[in-house]
């Protein structure tokens, strides 16, 4: 359904883009996006979070040190697994990890957490505005000595997963969304109850 809103078409018409090929985004599409996810919601505007961008041979860092911290973190993992955990690296031209930043103090880090996730919706978002395609990614652990070494993870920050970017593939085609209906995921507090969203 089309929303008289530009922007909010734009919102809803953003699907994940699971083929990505050359060329990655160009220097300027990339730091673009990488200034809308600058731009969240941020309490205490903290800049909770942090974006490692890997290219090209830099993809290979990204992917050993992912291959390395699975060993480390999933040892009861056939071998021949960890060469495809090394090969997510490579599943488009460029990648940003999202780097979860959370400053001591006030704020709670699950606020500060949220705001990283942001992050990474608004690269997704500003990439898909852009004609980039894009997919959040992410492996069943946030830290590691490999991931520390490579990303330069501090004791406090953890990476929530990361986000390929590319174009979109010829063959690639999302499956159609499944139609959502509001009241699905909406109630409305009235007249001291809760109620269905109509
Ligand atoms: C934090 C996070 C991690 C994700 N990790 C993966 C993943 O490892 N593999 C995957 O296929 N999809 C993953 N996804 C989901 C896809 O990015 C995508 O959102 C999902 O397939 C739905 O497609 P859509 O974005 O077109 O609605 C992840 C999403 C988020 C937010």
């Amino acid at each position: 359904m089309q929303e008289p809103n530009p922007l909010i078409n734009l919102i809803v018409s953003r699907r994940s883009v699971s083929t990505l090929i050359e060329p990655g985004p160009s220097p300027d599409q990339l730091r673009s996006i990488l200034l809308a996810a600058s731009a969240v919601p941020d309490h205490g505007l903290l800049r909770p979070f942090r974006f490692v961008v890997a290219e090209g041979e830099g993809r290979a860092q990204f992917g050993d040190a992912l291959a390395r911290t699975a060993q480390e973190r999933m040892p009861g993992l056939p071998p021949h697994k960890f060469d495809g955990i090394r090969q997510k690296a490579f599943r488009s031209p460029t990648l940003v990890a999202l780097i979860s930043s959370p400053k001591p103090g006030k704020i709670a880090v699950w606020e500060q957490s949220a705001t990283a996730a942001c992050a990474g919706y608004a690269i997704v978002l500003a990439a898909h505005a852009l004609g980039v395609g894009a997919i959040w990614k992410s492996v069943p652990f946030t830290k590691g000595s490999a991931l520390s070494e490579v990303l330069g993870l501090t004791e406090d920050e953890e990476m929530l997963g990361w986000i390929h970017l590319g174009q979109p593939g010829r063959d690639d085609e999302a499956s159609p969304r499944v139609p959502l209906a509001l009241d699905e995921v909406v109630t409305v507090l009235a007249d001291n109850a809760r109620r269905p969203y109509r």
